[in-house]
């Protein structure tokens, strides 16, 4: 399986590589007549990637129809709610791209986690292949935060990581939010995994990350991309500054 590390000057290159690679799998899906399972994060990182998308000429480009939403995270909150995964990605994205709704699975945030996280994985039972017993999403774009979590996995809880559940429940460290989130086995599951990581808050971590230093295991994002998985980090020259 591959494992590529790209660095680029700004940010918005980093975005570009992953809008790309997005194209790239659509196109091919959509020429074979098979549809495009990608899971993506919240955050700020993404949404730069999704505000590419949705230029002309990406959105005229893919084939939308062939493209099917689904969420690593989401926090819960209404979809309205300034800091819903959901909200973000419609206001960048969806409501400008040719999206069918039947191609949009969102995490509800609005309802009960525990009802949530079993209906939610009892829906990827339903709408996505299985491989040793997990989901296996064509691609899932992920981010990391400066504590080295990805997803909602939190470095708190590394149980996540090895979960036999699909999709669990996480809580945020600092404020206590409760969040729906993919797990660990399921990450590691998809056939690309997308690592967009842009910012100088980033490098210390990430830079751990990939030397494999001892210290990296009690970070989440160090456990995400193993031989299973095609994996792409795609950084901006802040992040990987000590790389
Ligand atoms: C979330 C995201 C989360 C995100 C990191 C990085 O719901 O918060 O899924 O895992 O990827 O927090 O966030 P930034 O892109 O904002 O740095």
């Amino acid at each position: 399986m591959k494992r590529e590390i790209l660095i680029y000057n700004q940010a918005l290159l980093a975005a570009k590589a992953a809008a790309d690679l997005i194209l790239e799998k659509a196109l091919i899906k959509n020429n074979t007549s098979s549809k495009l399972n990608i899971a993506v994060s919240g955050g700020s990182t993404p949404k730069q990637l999704f505000q590419l998308l949705s230029d002309e000429d990406y959105r005229n480009q893919i084939p939308w129809h062939s493209v099917r939403f689904f969420w690593v995270d989401e926090r819960c909150v209404e979809p309205t709610h300034p800091e819903s995964n959901f909200g973000m990605t419609y206001d960048a994205l969806l409501q400008f791209a040719f999206v069918p709704s039947a191609n949009i699975f969102r995490m509800k945030g609005e309802d009960i986690p525990e009802n949530e996280a079993e209906r939610y994985a009892a829906l990827l039972r339903k709408e996505v292949p299985f491989r040793n017993g997990f989901p296996v999403f064509d691609i899932i774009l992920l981010g990391m935060g400066d504590d080295g979590h990805t997803a909602s996995i939190f470095p708190d809880n590394l149980a996540l990581l090895r979960s036999h559940k699909a999709v669990d429940i996480a809580t945020h460290p600092i404020n206590g939010q409760k969040r729906i989130t993919l797990t660990g086995n399921t990450l590691n599951n998809a056939e690309h995994i997308v690592f967009l990581i842009t910012g100088s808050n980033k490098a210390n971590v990430l830079t751990s990350i990939m030397q494999n230093s001892p210290e990296a295991q009690q970070y989440p994002a160090a456990h995400i991309g193993t031989n299973l998985s095609n994996t792409y980090f795609y950084l901006d020259k802040e992040a990987a500054k000590f790389l």
